[in-house]
């Protein structure tokens, strides 16, 4: 939905509602919202003062909220906006009206905002149509501010377009894998008939998963029988039966939560070892539907099955960058010129970032300079987020990495100590285990490959009691 689109629909509520269609200065109040802006900025961009635009916008989020039976506000609105335009814009806004008695709207944008106000009944309009039920991110937080990521998600849409049907979006803790599937969901949500977001945050156990996705991707269809339920167990795979009928992305979160600690990456618990062959009937069964996987870990089987002309593909994300600049101008902090250094000693991950930025203001007034004159890395609530991933390696990797954390310079692992316990195999297994979980930086140097980790892990490691 683009903004035309959303300043269309607003103007269409607002007619519907009060017969005068949005002035100037509503259309600036929303379609700076729409990108996110301020009600500084927004003033500008409209020549008006900060205190009448917060006036007007209040009065406008109301009539909003009242009309759509909804509490909307300059936070909620492109959220509540993408949110509902499933249901309501997709489904043909003119036959949607249509339905209503009473509801007119007018076809003619140019109309003077002030004719006359014919009062219309005053019931929320979205409760007045029954729409299917389509989009389910009631497992999902709220979006958040969101910069950049251009590039990531034209990839992400031309997987989607080219029938992708799993992909896995791979990270640190932090780097934005959730912020950045919202994003993609608002801008691809269209392709799809049904879109559903689960967290295994609390590592549900595959039949039940299933159970609850085949409830949303069913809606009205009838049951097929036997009841899928009772089949999840029998090795089929009765997802797939919806999977075919409708296109439904399904974005599961959090994956890295039925992996289990002490083990190389991606080695499920044990009891969620059936997540696995379900990934893979996903990729290989016929369908048009999606799956993405949000994960600190890549599962074992992708490696497996991804490639590029094949259907299942995996994103591994990393840090913003110059665009992160714009978490440090929201948090006020000062002298612009230092940074891209604060970018790259953080890696660009904005959950550091927002962490780093409080910090200085906190101890330093802002001052970045100061922050950096120390010799070392100051972590704070860092820690306890790098604990989680430490937590989770074997105990090869906790030395691979330490070695690699005491090494200054990218490291050459066909030049291991004498004293290294791990044979050269073992230490291939355990790098490649160690990337898949986002945790060393691979670099090229004089054509060969050198590994090392990022100045927040190093500090981590090295303070380590
Ligand atoms: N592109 C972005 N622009 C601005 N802020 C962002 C961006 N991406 C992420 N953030 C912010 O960074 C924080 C972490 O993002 P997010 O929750 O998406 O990370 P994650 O990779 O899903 O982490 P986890 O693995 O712990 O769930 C959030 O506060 C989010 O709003
Ligand atoms: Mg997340």
């Amino acid at each position: 939905m683009d903004v035309q689109e959303v300043l269309k629909l607003a103007d269409d509520i607002v007619f519907a509602k009060t017969g005068k269609h949005l002035n100037h200065l509503q259309e600036g109040i929303l379609r700076g919202t729409w990108q996110r802006q301020k009600y500084p900025e927004i003033a500008k961009t409209c020549y008006r003062s900060e205190a009448h635009v917060k006036k007007v916008a209040s009065k406008l989020w109301k009539l909003l909220s009242q009309t759509l039976g909804e509490d909307i506000n300059q936070s909620n609105f492109r959220y509540t906006v993408e949110r509902l335009q499933l249901s309501i814009v997709e489904s043909n806004f003119g036959n949607y009206y249509a339905q209503i008695d009473n509801f007119s709207v007018c076809e003619n944008n140019s109309h003077p905002s002030e004719i006359p106000n014919t009062e219309k009944p005053n019931q929320p309009i979205y409760n007045q149509t029954k729409p299917k039920e389509r989009l389910d991110l009631s497992d999902a937080p709220e979006p958040n501010l969101f910069y950049n990521r251009t590039s990531e998600l034209t990839t992400l849409e031309n997987w989607i377009l080219g029938r992708t049907r799993l992909i896995t979006i791979l990270g640190l803790s932090g780097i934005g894998k959730t912020a950045l599937t919202l994003q993609l969901i608002s801008q691809i949500q269209h392709e799809f008939d049904r879109i559903i977001w689960r967290s295994l945050r609390n590592s549900p156990p595959l039949a039940s998963l299933q159970t609850d996705l085949i409830k949303f991707c069913r809606g009205d269809a009838p049951v097929p029988v036997p009841y899928p339920e009772e089949r999840a167990t029998t090795g089929a795979l009765p997802l797939l039966e919806y999977l075919r009928s409708h296109r439904c992305l399904i974005i599961l979160d959090d994956i890295q939560t039925i992996f289990s600690s002490g083990q190389l990456a991606g080695n499920y618990q044990p009891g969620y070892e059936n997540y696995g062959a379900f990934f893979k009937q996903i990729t290989e069964s016929s369908h048009n539907s999606c799956l993405i996987l949000l994960s600190w870990e890549k599962p074992r089987e992708i490696a497996a099955l991804e490639g590029e002309n094949r259907p299942c593909k995996s994103l591994q994300l990393n840090g913003l960058g110059a665009e992160a600049q714009e978490i440090f101008r929201e948090k006020g902090l000062a002298e612009p010129e230092k940074w891209s250094e604060l970018i790259d000693l953080y890696r660009g991950n904005p959950l550091w970032l927002n962490i780093v930025a409080t910090l200085i203001q906190d101890l330093f007034g802002g001052s970045v300079s100061e922050f950096l004159s120390y010799d070392t890395l100051f972590l704070g609530d860092l820690e306890s987020l790098l604990h989680q991933h430490f937590d989770r390696l074997t105990a090869s990797e906790q030395q691979a990495i330490t070695w690699l954390a005491n090494t200054p310079e990218p490291a050459d692992i066909s030049k291991i100590p004498e004293n290294f316990q791990l044979s050269p195999p073992e230490l291939l297994k355990v790098m490649q285990s160690l990337g898949r979980r986002s945790l060393v930086e691979t670099v090229k140097q004089n054509g060969r490959s050198h590994f090392t980790i990022a100045p927040v892990i190093r500090e981590y490691i090295t303070n380590k009691k």
